[in-house]
């Protein structure tokens, strides 16, 4: 197995475009909505030393995670979807030299009293659902992913003050997040969440626009005739200073 990535260079730019998704270590892209490895990679080396704590606060398949066990970071993953924390513990079944095994949480992350103390994390990494675009559970009533658009964004206003209360103070949190599209029209998701974790005390450090590649529905947009809008290609990365 190849721990490392082959090419990898830091980003030194605001646009970031991955081609090809990393597959280093036990990487796989199958997991609906996963990002790029290389997004927590770059971030991760940017805004964090050995041994700080990482909290992915939506781990998903646990890209986050395996970055964090090969970079030498305390990882930390919540999500409240079981299948998702099986398949990161699957994922982080690799040895290495790393002294901190990451730790996975079942829990909601709009209210982690009595979960995560105050003042605790060193970065936050943030993929939320896009609202209800990707369903990840039918009945887990803590889903994000199966609220519209307004209860949706209530749930992130929630989530923002828990990213504040459990931040130690002049550290970052980064929220990979894409807009929608709904009857042909944009909601800008990206900039309702960008707004709503400046008014909970945020500061704005960077806006990074990812390119979007291997989406699953391009292919059947592309093709239909009676497409009379852009199809979507890039995501936003806010990169937020508490
Ligand atoms: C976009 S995916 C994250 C993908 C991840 N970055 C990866 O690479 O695999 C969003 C995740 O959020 C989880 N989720 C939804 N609502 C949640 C909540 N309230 N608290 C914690 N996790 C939640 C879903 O189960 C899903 O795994």
């Amino acid at each position: 197995m190849e721990y490392k990535p082959k090419q990898f260079k830091l980003e030194d730019t605001t646009i970031w475009k991955f081609k090809e998704r990393g597959n280093w270590a036990t990487h796989k892209g199958d997991y609906r909505g996963n990002c790029p490895p290389q997004v927590p990679r770059n971030l991760i080396l940017k805004y964090t030393k050995e041994g700080d704590i990482v909290l992915d606060t939506f781990c998903g398949s646990g890209t986050t995670l395996i970055e964090t066990k090969l970079l030498n970071r305390k990882g930390v993953g919540i999500d409240v979807n079981v299948k998702a924390l099986r398949i990161s513990k699957e994922r982080l079944n690799f040895k290495s030299n790393n002294l901190y095994e990451p730790k996975l949480i079942k829990a909601d992350s709009t209210n982690l009293r009595g979960i995560v103390p105050n003042k605790c994390i060193d970065f936050i990494f943030a993929h939320p659902p896009y609202a209800n675009i990707i369903k990840y559970s039918d009945n887990i009533k803590e889903d994000l992913s199966r609220l519209d658009v307004n209860d949706f964004l209530n749930q992130i206003k929630l989530f923002s003050m828990e990213c504040f209360r459990i931040l130690k103070k002049d550290k970052y949190c980064a929220v990979l997040i894409g807009d929608i599209r709904k009857n042909k029209n944009i909601i800008p998701l990206g900039f309702y969440i960008m707004n709503i974790f400046n008014q909970t005390g945020f500061t704005l450090k960077e806006i990074i626009i990812k390119e979007q590649h291997n989406c699953k529905k391009t292919d059947y947009w592309r093709q239909n005739k009676n497409r009379d809008f852009y199809l979507l290609a890039h995501e936003y990365i806010f990169v937020l200073k508490k």
